[in-house]
């Protein structure tokens, strides 16, 4: 039999962590050890400064996970310690509960995967009474993802949202490749600037703009988000595609189409996160195949403030930890003080 395989659970209040290592023989044994509570506030053995500013909203450190790959946090709770990531984006909200598409919605393929969820998802109420409580309650910034199909649903989401304890900002999935109804706001710079102006009119939070890559000019709508009043805009969401069974002569995904993430659409990601941060003035949060720490740098020195860790989460769910361990000693090796030292710091080539 293999070694014992330690089971974290929550941290307590009091700050501790209590592991259980279930040790597999004759009798079953349990010890339980109590590690000290881990140092909550910026400081680090590299002396680097690790909080970052986007627009009004202020992050303990650069590292969040992306809408969609964590679920509502609680079902990562024995994997990560939430309250050490900079923020958490919930599975994406509607007004409306939505059963998504049908099935199979994901499949694995050449660095990465596809899926066609659909914005699966319980509905505002439902998110509000049963999923806010738990988080708001993890000491970390929760940036609530929402969605709509016209400009209304946005602004009637962001109205019910301003005021429920516990948001730090709101993300306005303006992205999806796998909804009808809805994906304009991403495509069209006017539809997109009318969205974040409606949201930004409806409530005091900070609004991060999520853009999709499924356009021509990435930029363009970003500078149309800006306009509108977006507090930092985030990208990418991902990249449509389909993958297909010859021998059936038919698609593998139910819904044909597919967004595709991980590893194999970081180069995308990072182009396009480049050309974003040099067209508009507000921070940019970098998100796409972004697995290590060597991922999180390449992201921040081409342009980006904070970054999101999605598809990583389902195959290494600690992913976002390891980085936090590495980020002060790769932030020092660059002679950074602080986060924002690297930011778009990349020199041009000639
Ligand atoms: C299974 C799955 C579900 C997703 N659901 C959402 C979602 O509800 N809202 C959203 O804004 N993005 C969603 N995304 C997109 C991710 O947040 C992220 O933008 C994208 O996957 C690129 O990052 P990655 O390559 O690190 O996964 C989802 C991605 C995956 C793989």
């Amino acid at each position: 039999m293999g070694p014992a395989a330690p089971k974290l659970t929550p941290r307590r209040s009091d700050g501790y962590t209590v592991v259980e290592f279930i040790v597999p023989r004759q009798p079953p044994a349990f010890l339980v050890v109590t590690l000290p509570p881990v140092c909550r506030d910026n400081t680090n053995s590299a002396n680097v400064q690790l909080d970052v500013q986007l627009g009004r909203l202020r992050l303990r450190n650069p590292i969040a996970v992306a809408s969609g790959t964590f679920g509502y946090a609680r079902e990562m709770a024995g994997l990560v310690d939430l309250a050490r990531l900079g923020a958490i984006l919930p599975k994406t909200i509607t007004r409306d509960p939505r059963p998504g598409n049908p099935p199979p919605r994901s499949v694995e393929t050449t660095g990465g995967m596809l899926n066609s969820i659909g914005l699966n998802n319980d509905g505002l109420d439902e998110f509000i009474q049963r999923k806010m409580p738990y988080l708001a309650d993890l000491g970390t910034a929760i940036i609530v993802s929402i969605a709509g199909r016209t400009r209304e649903d946005f602004v009637d989401l962001a109205t019910r949202l301003d005021g429920v304890p516990g948001i730090a900002a709101l993300e306005l999935n303006v992205s999806c490749p796998n909804v009808s109804g809805g994906v304009d706001f991403g495509t069209n710079p006017d539809a997109c600037r009318q969205v974040v102006a409606g949201v930004r009119q409806a409530c005091s939070l900070p609004v991060l703009a999520k853009l999709t890559p499924n356009v021509t000019d990435v930029a363009l709508i970003a500078r149309a988000a800006e306009e509108g009043g977006a507090d930092a805009i985030s990208l990418i969401n991902t990249c449509l595609g389909m993958a297909v069974d010859w021998r059936r002569r038919r698609a593998i995904l139910g819904n044909v189409l597919g967004g595709l993430s991980g590893p194999a659409i970081k180069p995308i990601a990072l182009r396009a996160v480049y050309q974003v941060a040099r067209a508009v003035e507000v921070p940019v949060m970098g998100i796409g195949g972004i697995a290590t720490i060597d991922d999180v740098m390449e992201f921040l020195v081409a342009g980006a403030t904070a970054v999101q860790i999605g598809t990583a989460n389902f195959y290494n769910p600690t992913a976002s930890m390891q980085i936090l361990d590495a980020l002060p000693t790769a932030l020092a090796e660059l002679g950074a003080r602080s986060v924002a030292d690297v930011v778009g710091t990349m020199t041009e080539r000639k």
